[in-house]
């Protein structure tokens, strides 16, 4: 069968496995491109098979050779569908693992339910006895309470009034204006439960609870901030508030941590195409202009150059890893360059349909997005029959 991408509005319908595939070798590339980083050595990556949790997973693997085991919530291929990329991703990132002689296993589930913690915790005890690094990278609109079974789900809305700006639908390259409506309060509790920080104090406590972390353990969760201009429908937005929790819970956890020499951790990482990022609106356009001014300046990264410089700049250095004013790891600091951001002020006002082609890297952002589900790759051969029965070989 050959696989073709097939867009619905901002999701593609299938994947391509050995796009996928190719995309997994490319990071791994990239990451023993740059020689080895003296990180953790045995990780649970929490979000490990799309964007910075897949990147997270290649690059303490690939790094530091690092055993990992990565948790998604991913469908397996099925009759006449294919698979979601994560699970593609995470196939091929076992068999590249497995075939370096690395330990590498994946828990298909729900990271938010007592189970799968309880299979993973269980795995850990069998096959690692503890971890020194926790990567937490969920993003995930919709979360089950394990406590109180209500489901919980979150919005992009801006808080206190109505956000009007530009946007574009990065499909047609039509630039619009977008109104979007403001949440009320319990649209934020709401996106606070599934995007805060409660689940992942959930995930430490239940490792801790069972000796399950090693002396010294990290762990990490990722945010986002960007400029003024998406500040109403992102920072200072619902997601904005579950942000916020997050890093508030990272203190939170380094206190129960105490006794272990561990410590939690944010990292506000760089705005970069994944399926969330694409949902929402002005962010697109604001990420088009992005991508061409730091291709321009040659600071361009995506999610594997973002954790690839995250470890051995920021975590892994032997020294104190340097935090901003409020605690927290900065790898966002070529998109927050005063020049870059200046500049994209400009443009921002000047984009338009007729332009935007021109002023912003629109082709870069559609095949980033073809790209996360393992499409437009060079050295694949997308007219040859996709080989369906690719295999997770641990799950
Ligand atoms: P993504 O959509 O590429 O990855 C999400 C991961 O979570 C996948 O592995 C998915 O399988 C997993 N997942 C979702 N629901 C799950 C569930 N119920 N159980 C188990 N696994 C589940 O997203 P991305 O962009 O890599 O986001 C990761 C983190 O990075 C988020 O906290 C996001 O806010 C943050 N971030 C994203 C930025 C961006 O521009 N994309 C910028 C800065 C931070
Ligand atoms: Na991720």
């Amino acid at each position: 069968m050959v696989i073709e991408p097939r867009m619905r509005g901002f999701i593609c319908l299938t994947a391509h496995p050995k796009g996928c595939e190719q995309n997994v070798k490319n990071q791994i590339e990239y990451v023993k491109s740059k020689g080895k980083i003296d990180g953790a050595k045995k990780v649970l990556v929490i979000g490990a098979s799309t964007g910075f949790g897949l990147a997270s997973r290649i690059a303490s693997a690939f790094g530091s050779d690092a055993a990992t085991i990565g948790v998604f919530f991913e469908k397996p291929p099925q009759e006449g569908k294919t698979a979601s990329p994560g699970w593609y991703n995470s196939a091929a990132f076992e068999q590249e693992a497995t075939k370096a002689g690395l330990y590498a296993k994946s828990i298909n589930g729900d990271a938010f339910s007592d189970e799968v913690k309880r299979q993973t915790l269980d795995m850990i005890k069998a096959d690692l006895g503890q971890v020194d690094l926790v990567i937490y990278s969920l993003a995930s609109p919709v979360r089950l309470h394990p406590k109180t079974g209500v489901l919980h789900r979150s919005t992009l809305k801006p808080i206190g009034q109505t956000f009007t700006n530009k946007t574009v639908d990065f499909h047609t390259g039509n630039v619009t204006n977008v109104s979007i409506e403001p949440a009320n309060q319990e649209d934020i509790d709401n996106t606070v439960t599934v995007m805060g920080g409660e689940d992942w104090a959930m995930w430490m406590e239940a490792l801790k609870s069972e000796n399950l972390l090693a002396d010294g353990a990290t762990t990490i969760a990722y945010s986002y901030i960007g400029p003024s201009l998406t500040e109403p429908v992102y920072r200072k937005g619902t997601i904005g508030r579950a942000k916020d929790h997050l890093e508030a819970t990272a203190f939170e956890i380094t206190d129960t941590l105490k006794d272990i020499n561990g410590k939690a951790y944010v990292s506000v990482n760089k705005a970069l195409v994944t399926q969330a990022s694409s949902a929402i609106p002005v962010i697109p356009l604001y990420i088009s202009l992005l991508y061409k001014l730091m291709k321009e300046e040659g600071i361009h990264e995506g999610c594997i150059e973002q954790i690839q410089r995250l470890y051995a700049d920021r975590v892994f250095t032997g020294k104190d890893i340097p935090l901003d004013e409020n605690g927290r790891i900065r790898i966002d600091d070529w998109e927050m360059r005063d020049d870059i951001q200046d500049k994209i002020a400009v443009l921002w006002e000047k984009a338009t349909t007729e332009n935007l082609s021109e002023i912003g890297d629109l082709a870069g952002y559609k095949q980033d997005f073809l790209n996360l589900f393992g499409f437009g790759f060079d050295g694949v051969d997308y007219l040859a029959d996709a080989n369906e029965m690719v295999q997770v070989p641990s799950i």
